[in-house]
């Protein structure tokens, strides 16, 4: 039987409907949509696209957002002054730099000038630490939280298995094996990370019950290393030329016509993971939103 496909579509667009409602609250509470803004350095079409989708995405869920492009040739002075001003600004709840950024700009500076409440791709230091630590849930980073989501919301568990993630960067990998193994009820996993530098990549891959792809290289993954009924989550978008249509099309870094007949379950590319993306991201705006009124509200009673 051809692997279950996992809809990544529909399950955004029923968390979206969860933030949707999220952001109404909000309003009704404060008398404002909780804000986003997002900063786009240089016309990287790629990001283009990405950035438009989660502008979209706000105005379908009622967030405010806030497009900020800025010319390739930016200084990174320039751009670390406007998250300043961002960071004063209290009617902005969330801040989303694109990356990558131009080579000229230091990315790692540019993360760290967040202001960690309003850090809503978890990336800076203090929120990875909390997410390496555990316990309560702020803000988490995208795409892996909309990971463990896709598998929770259909019905994958990942207590006690053997997970691995293919790929260590710090906006997917490292984060993802952060999250899977917490003791939490949808984590609970044995993870491995393989990575460039891995001996023996195959074996590992041929035992794990869940394979999470994400090292940028299409259809990296063969049908033929998966393990019989693995859950697949594809997490690359790449562009490749179709010899066949003449045109450019998108594919994962899974083979997918070749991990169908394998695995249990997997995504697609496009319409896997990449909605998911969105829709952490959405769910983290307004997360951002509520915790800086929280806290707002505390400093007041003191
Ligand atoms: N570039 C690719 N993915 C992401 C993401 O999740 N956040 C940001 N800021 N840039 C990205």
């Amino acid at each position: 039987m051809p692997a279950k496909i996992i809809d990544g579509k529909a399950i955004a667009a029923s968390i979206n409907e969860e933030t949707k409602r999220e952001v109404e609250i909000f309003r009704s509470k404060y008398g404002r949509a909780p804000a986003l803004a997002v900063i786009l350095v240089g016309d990287d079409p790629a990001s283009q696209v990405y950035v438009r989708n989660k502008i979209r995405t706000c105005a379908e869920v009622g967030i405010r957002s806030e497009g900020i492009p800025m010319a390739a040739d930016t200084p990174e002075a320039a751009l670390l002054d406007k998250i300043a001003e961002l960071n004063a600004d209290d009617t902005i709840d969330g801040i989303l730099v694109q990356s990558p950024v131009p080579e000229t700009i230091d990315e790692a500076r540019v993360i760290r000038a967040i202001d960690p409440a309003k850090d809503v791709d978890c990336f800076c230091e203090s929120n990875v630490g909390k997410l390496l630590i555990g316990g309560e849930r702020g803000l988490m980073p995208c795409t892996p939280f909309g990971v463990l989501e896709l598998l929770r919301r259909s019905g994958v568990s990942c207590r006690g298995k053997d997970v691995v993630v293919i790929g260590r960067s710090n906006i997917v990998g490292k984060p993802m094996a952060a999250l899977l193994m917490q003791k939490a009820p949808d984590a609970d996993a044995t993870v491995t990370v393989v990575h460039s530098a891995t001996e023996h990549l195959a074996e590992h891959i041929a035992r794990a019950d869940i394979v999470i792809a994400a090292i940028g290289k299409p259809r990296f993954v063969k049908g033929a290393m998966l393990k019989k009924g693995a859950v697949v989550i594809d997490v690359g978008i790449n562009r490749i030329f179709d010899e066949k249509t003449g045109k450019n099309r998108l594919v994962g870094d899974v083979d997918f016509d070749e991990a169908l007949p394998v695995a249990g379950a997997i995504t697609p590319v496009p319409g896997g993971v990449g909605p998911m993306t969105i829709a952490m991201l959405m769910r983290n705006a307004v997360t951002a939103a509520n915790l800086r009124r929280r806290d707002a509200d505390a400093a007041e009673k003191k």
